[in-house]
């Protein structure tokens, strides 16, 4: 795809979408980002309005609900900005012309894979989460002829607290810390993903991709490294059960993303939790 062009990212103000803002400016690409604040996707009406005065020619859709347990207490919520917004933006991307880039998740699978799951692997969520994304991702197929839909796992970057700020706050106050051993997933640097889409679709087919930084982790695999890596080794850390905890959203256990399909080699997660700590706090990575 050429890549001189005016693009649209929804949910600008998020963590994803803070990193692909800073990786547009660097670019110097002509880009307009959206707040929740700007445009509410569950708003029709006002989507096509900002299509027709903006007339994007590419759109990166990273706009969604992302509270996992929030969306389990609140399904219609859930479905109503994920598969609902998601079909909003969709539609007006066919009425304009537009190209769309639609970030999912590897919460569509279940997580009873014992090996990364690869684009051709079956998605079966198993929380409401997981299913309203999925559900966007249909939209967006029966929507346009072609597409991107983006699949990532275990973000971490700049813009709001995540599992690498917690970790760090939790270890200010808690000694020792009860942290899951058999959820696992891809840790991926929000600043990585965010080039690697914006290189990715300059000069690759529109499709279903994984792009994610390289390896694996277990929730105390990570929070071992962000401890380490920050400085805080002296804090203990008890690998538990994630059954130990009462969860409002089933996770699935295992949902690595093996990323062969798109080839852009993105450091591993423990290189990239380092640039991140680097960046964030100082830390002595
Ligand atoms: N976080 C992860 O671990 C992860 C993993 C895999 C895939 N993803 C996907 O990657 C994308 C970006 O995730 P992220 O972690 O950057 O999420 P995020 O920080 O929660 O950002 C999502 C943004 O969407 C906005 N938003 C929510 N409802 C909206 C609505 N009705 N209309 C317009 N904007 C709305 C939010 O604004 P408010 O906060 O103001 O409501 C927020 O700024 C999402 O599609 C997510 O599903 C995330």
């Amino acid at each position: 795809m050429e890549i001189k062009r005016k693009i649209l990212i929804t949910g600008s103000n998020g963590m994803l979408g803070q990193a692909l803002t800073g990786q547009l400016q660097e670019k110097g690409e002509d880009f307009t980002g959206l707040s929740h604040s700007d445009l509410d996707i569950t708003d029709k009406k006002k989507v096509l309005e900002v299509f027709s005065s903006l007339k994007p020619s590419l759109v990166i859709h990273a706009a969604a609900w992302t509270d996992v347990d929030g969306c389990e207490r609140e399904p219609k919520k859930a479905f109503l900005i994920n598969e609902g917004g998601t079909e909003n933006i969709s539609m007006a991307c066919m009425k304009n012309g537009a190209n769309l880039v639609y970030i999912s998740t590897d919460f569509v699978f279940d997580g009873k894979k014992k090996e990364p799951y690869t684009e051709d692997d079956k998605p079966n969520p198993i929380n409401v989460y997981g299913a309203s994304k999925l559900a966007g991702e249909e939209k967006v197929r029966q929507s346009l002829k072609s597409y991107y839909i983006i699949r990532s796992s275990w973000l971490f970057g700049q813009g709001r607290h995540n599992f690498v700020t917690r970790v760090l706050s939790w270890a200010k106050t808690q000694s020792p810390l009860k942290i899951v051993e058999d959820h696992v997933g891809t840790p991926t640097y929000t600043r990585d993903l965010a080039r690697g889409i914006v290189q990715f679709i300059q000069d690759s087919s529109p499709g279903l991709y994984h792009i994610a930084n390289s390896g694996h982790a277990s929730r105390y695999e990570l929070a071992k490294a962000i401890l380490a890596y920050s400085g805080h080794e002296e804090v203990e850390v008890i690998p538990v059960r994630h059954k130990d905890f009462s969860e409002v959203a089933h996770r699935p256990v295992f949902s690595a993303l093996g990323t062969s399909r798109v080839n852009l080699n993105l450091p591993h997660w423990q290189e990239a939790l380092k640039d991140y700590l680097r960046e964030f706090s100082g830390g002595r990575a």
